[in-house]
């Protein structure tokens, strides 16, 4: 089943490495090409000759005492590599990864390699908790890397909670669903924006809209599933960042574009599904506004177009936006396609049923710069989110 497939696994030194063992043996028996590599803390556990054993590679340790040997190939590993596992993953490895320190075989290889990478930390449950982990497990989630969640139950050091890394079977699977995976995007690299934006007004109020970003999220997540490379930048939302995403988020209109702008060049499709204010107050008061007797007035002035300005400059670039209207859809979605010069325009009709903010389903007809609209039937956003795509990337031309 993993026939060809090449799987770096990381040991690092903790008591669950004896289980790493068991999922070398596993990985074996489907086939896989298994390079384990060791820290020094970890022979502690298990040795080498172990891993050696089963997985009929040399098992790379980490020395410095052969830096030439320790340069070459963690590159070499690093770049054959379908994916790379790291079980058990310490509290050490984790904080490294998360804070660009590579200092041995498995932190610069971590480092090097472009395959996903997958942690599965096992440590006892107050440091897995520790507020200093949590954060650097966000970081890297936010980074794109790929968890599995450890187990609550009965730890080595006799205390009871989260910690205990996950049985090698369950791991096993999250290898082989993540190498099954349909790929068809993988040598893409996709832009998606998502969310509302606020538009500060003073310290406490602002404005906004009634976005919550499930379209823009949905894209990113299937993106990523298909393989692409995704940054997902998001105006404030409450959802949980997806699986193998890297996440910016923003508050403004305005940081938006910045942000949009520094990550343009380097990609491929870009997808504007967020909800950005078109105007922002002219003055942000930095007190509190107190209300007075009579009215208050606002001035407003516009927000950069960030798909208008993407347009001036897309070159090959595949650029698809949103229209969200509440009337004569196609019509005002065309001119949308045309004046911000865009590839694709998704058009929601508000006033379906189905359809708009909030919900897990969307209505959308897709209108494309070759004068085609396909009206699409009511579907989930996951659904919606994958014919995008699949439209987007046959817009790429390739060379
Ligand atoms: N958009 C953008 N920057 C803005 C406003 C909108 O990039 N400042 C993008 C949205 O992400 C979306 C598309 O433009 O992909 C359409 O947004 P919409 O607000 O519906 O259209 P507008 O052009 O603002 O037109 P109108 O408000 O007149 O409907």
């Amino acid at each position: 089943m993993l026939e060809g497939k090449n799987i770096i696994l990381g040991v690092s030194g903790g008591i669950a490495a004896y289980k790493a063992c068991e999922l070398v043996s596993r990985l074996k028996k489907l086939n896989a090409n298994v390079d384990v590599i060791m820290t020094q803390s970890a022979t502690k556990f298990v040795m080498p000759l172990t891993f050696q054993s089963l997985s009929l590679n040399q098992v790379v340790v980490d020395t410095f005492s052969e830096p030439k040997y320790w340069e070459i190939e963690h590159i070499a590993l690093a770049k054959k590599a379908d994916i790379m596992i790291v079980a058990p993953a310490t509290a050490n490895i984790i904080g490294k990864v998360a804070n660009g320190i590579a200092d041995d075989m498995l932190s610069t290889t971590i480092m090097a390699t472009r395959a996903p990478v997958i942690f599965a930390p096992a440590m006892n449950t107050n440091m897995y908790l520790n507020r200093i982990v949590q954060n650097n497990i966000e970081k890297l989630k936010s980074l794109g890397y790929l968890f599995v969640e450890p187990a609550v139950g009965r730890l080595a050091c006799g205390d009871i909670g989260q910690g205990k890394m996950e049985e090698p079977e369950f791991i096993e699977q999250k290898i082989i669903q993540i190498l099954s995976s349909k790929s068809d995007l993988k040598s893409m690299s996709i832009l998606v924006t998502a969310g509302p934006t606020q538009e500060a007004i003073d310290p406490v109020r602002y404005i906004s809209n009634h976005s919550t970003g499930k379209m823009g999220f949905a894209i990113a997540e299937r993106a990523a599933a298909r393989g692409a490379k995704v940054t997902l930048i998001s105006g404030p939302t409450k959802l949980a960042t997806p699986e193998g995403v890297q996440r910016i988020n923003v508050i403004s209109g305005k940081e938006m574009f910045e942000k949009v702008m520094e990550h343009f060049k380097q990609s491929d499709i870009i997808i504007k599904s967020a909800a950005v204010a078109d105007y922002t107050p002219a003055e942000v008061s930095t007190q509190k506004l107190k209300k007075k007797d009579d009215e208050l007035y606002i001035k407003l002035n516009r927000n950069t177009d960030i798909l208008l300005e993407l347009g001036k400059i897309k070159g090959d670039k595949v650029l698809v936006g949103f229209a969200m209207e509440t009337q004569d859809l196609i019509e005002n979605a065309k001119s949308k396609l045309h004046k911000k010069n865009a590839d694709l325009i998704i058009a929601n009709d508000l006033k379906v049923e189905g359809a708009g903010f909030g919900t897990e389903t969307n209505v959308a007809t897709i209108i494309n710069k070759n004068g085609t609209a396909e009206k699409l039937p009511i579907m989930s956003k996951v659904e919606l989110a994958n014919i995008i795509l699949d439209r987007a990337s046959k817009l790429i031309k390739r060379t």
